[in-house]
């Protein structure tokens, strides 16, 4: 049966954590023969679809798949028919007939749904309106590369409820780690993961970002108008006052705490200068990192069951 990537709830804490310890191999075994001799996507070839802009993500895809022995193809929505109104569920049987694989970056998160469900290959999330849980392995990995024990931490969350927030929720109903999330007021995560996530008591939500980082070990912002919001520029401005991850917030927070953000960032918004630049950010390490998940991910979908580390 075929492995979808769309949501971090639909996988069990062993395999997030198979994928995790994966990515460290693939990072430490990237100019060695450990990754080239399992060529994994040998005669694949895999399709990215965009409908939004990406940096990291494209190119992480990218060069994993061509380091794994696979072939990329780019498809930006406008290029292709279904930017013209040919149905996904029509796209999804036709690709499915040329390659082994979608990325897919879109806006609605139905129809990442309804491609994976016509597809007959893997479908990944490349980050839809709901989530984005590439990213959040990636981050994970980061954290477990920095700390270790990531079940042990507590991680926070400052700024906006969307798709990153809501995979953050995700991670912590499979992996158990505490989550504080801080908030504005109407612009809180998905609620049906939120009245999942309120049942544990190391779940918790507020308004006030100093609250939120009391006693974190990692600090997690994301960008306060996210693309597809940005006819909300001017209100998401106002709302986040307040919410901005500056050296004062993370004076509130542990001493040896890190700060991640999934970038783009935006310097003087969400993020101050000094923080993303200081130290303690492993911003860059987590955009790295990228790379290194992506493969994990790759090789958790299409290993063959029973393959060697040669297979
Ligand atoms: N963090 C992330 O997904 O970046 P891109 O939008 O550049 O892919
Ligand atoms: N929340 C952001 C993430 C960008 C990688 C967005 O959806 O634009």
């Amino acid at each position: 049966m075929k492995r979808d990537f769309i949501n971090l709830i639909d996988f069990t804490e062993t395999e997030l954590m198979t994928i995790i310890k994966e990515s460290s191999k693939w990072k430490k075994g990237r100019y060695s023969s450990y990754g080239i001799s399992k060529n994994i996507l040998e005669g694949k070839t895999i399709a990215l679809i965009f409908e939004k802009a990406s940096t990291r993500t494209r190119v992480s895809f990218e060069v994993a798949i061509n380091e794994l022995g696979g072939n990329s193809t780019f498809l930006s929505v406008r290029d292709l028919q279904m930017g013209r109104g040919e149905p996904i569920k029509d796209t999804a049987r036709v690709l499915s007939s040329y390659v082994h694989g979608i990325v897919y970056r879109c806006f609605s998160h139905d129809m990442l749904n309804d491609l994976a469900r016509y597809s007959s290959i893997p479908v990944i999330n490349g980050l839809s309106d709901y989530g984005h849980p590439v990213q959040v392995m990636s981050d994970l990995f980061t954290l477990y590369e920095h700390f270790g024990d990531i079940k042990k931490l507590n991680i926070s969350w400052i700024g906006d409820g969307n798709n990153m927030a809501n995979s953050w929720i995700e991670a912590h109903l499979v992996l158990g780690f505490s989550l504080s999330m801080a908030c504005p007021e109407g612009y809180e995560p998905s609620d049906k993961l939120l009245k999942k996530a309120l049942k544990n008591r190391n779940f918790r939500i507020t308004n006030n970002p100093e609250e939120a980082v009391k006693g974190a070990d990692v600090i997690n912002t994301d960008v306060w108008i996210s693309m597809g919001d940005e006819n909300q520029e001017e209100e998401r401005k106002k709302a986040f006052k307040g919410f901005q991850v500056n050296k004062n917030l993370l004076k509130k927070a542990n001493k040896n705490a890190v700060v991640l953000h999934c970038l783009p960032a935006y310097r003087g918004l969400e993020i101050a200068e000094d923080v993303i630049e200081s130290e303690q950010s492993l911003v860059f390490v987590q955009a790295e990192n990228r790379l290194h998940a992506q493969k994990a991910i790759l090789e958790f979908i299409y290993k063959k069951k029973g393959a060697n580390k040669n297979g």
